[in-house]
């Protein structure tokens, strides 16, 4: 098997095991957000948290007209949060995981749901006005590929935002849901692959700290919580934090921004 696609199975399992974690769905306010979310001093639990993520990368697009395409669309709580803004008919939502969809399109009908790979869009050049991508791109194989992909298929002057995940070298050689191949030291190597590619006026902002970490303290926080009150067990309460511990000494950066395909 390549590694593409021994990273695709990987993401595939893990993804759809994390669907039919209730405790996971409780976390997430019963939405079915799946990323860290931005934090600020009034935010109070993780689903505000993944809602101002959403506030925050929307605020690079200036003008919200047109279509817009959700890479990685998880369950479809990003898309339905974009139907806010946009007209359901005019998002197209992708996700490798046919199970995800399932939930996706439930949480935002009228939205063009379609499985497909990030790194093979199906799409015209030129088809979007713009394009998101939530908490996803360390993932793909790879994330330079995807960046060809996006600015291919955006319409010129479109905009790709998006929020990703940089680790260590040795994280990104032992993780399985990674590869070496995505392997950035620092924000300035990554607005440099963007640049590399294509895009213009790249603008990546360090949120390690609102994203991230605040992420972090308030997971501990909240299943030490559920333990005590005796709403899960110990068993529990090391499967769902043993994720979260082991991301520590591997996480570099975790980024937001955007880049601009010329006109
Ligand atoms: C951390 S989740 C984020 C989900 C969603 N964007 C959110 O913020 O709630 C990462 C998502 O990336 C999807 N994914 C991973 N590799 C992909 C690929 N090559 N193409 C499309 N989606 C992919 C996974 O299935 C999963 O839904």
């Amino acid at each position: 098997m390549s590694e593409a696609e021994s990273i695709e199975n990987y993401i595939l399992q893990r993804y759809d095991e994390l669907c039919n974690w209730q405790e996971v769905g409780s976390y997430y306010g019963d939405s079915d957000f799946l990323n860290f979310g931005y934090w600020t001093k009034d935010t109070r639990d993780q689903k505000e948290a993944c809602e101002n993520l959403m506030a925050q990368l929307l605020a690079y697009i200036p003008d919200s007209s047109g279509n817009i395409l959700d890479v990685a669309c998880g369950k479809g709580e990003t898309s339905a949060y974009l139907s806010r803004t946009y007209p359901a008919g005019s998002i197209t939502a992708i996700n490798i995981s046919e199970n995800q969809l399932v939930f996706a399109r439930k949480n935002a009908p009228g939205v063009n749901f379609q499985i497909m790979s990030a790194t093979d869009l199906a799409f015209d050049d030129n088809s979007f006005d713009n394009i998101i991508c939530v908490e996803a791109a360390f993932h793909f194989y790879t994330r330079e590929d995807f960046f060809r992909e996006a600015l291919r298929v955006l319409k010129p002057g479109g905009r790709l935002v998006l929020c990703d995940v940089l680790m260590t070298l040795e994280a990104e050689r032992r993780r399985e849901s990674r590869t070496e191949k995505n392997y950035l030291p620092d924000l300035q190597s990554y607005s440099e692959l963007m640049e590399r590619v294509g895009y213009q006026n790249v603008d990546i902002e360090d949120i390690t700290e609102q994203s991230w970490r605040q992420h972090y303290w308030y997971a501990v926080k909240y299943f030490h919580a559920q333990f005590l009150e005796g709403r899960i067990t110990e068993d529990v309460l090391i499967a769902r934090l043993k994720p979260t511990y082991s991301r520590v000494p591997d996480m570099l950066y975790y980024l937001k921004g955007a880049g601009q395909k010329p006109v």
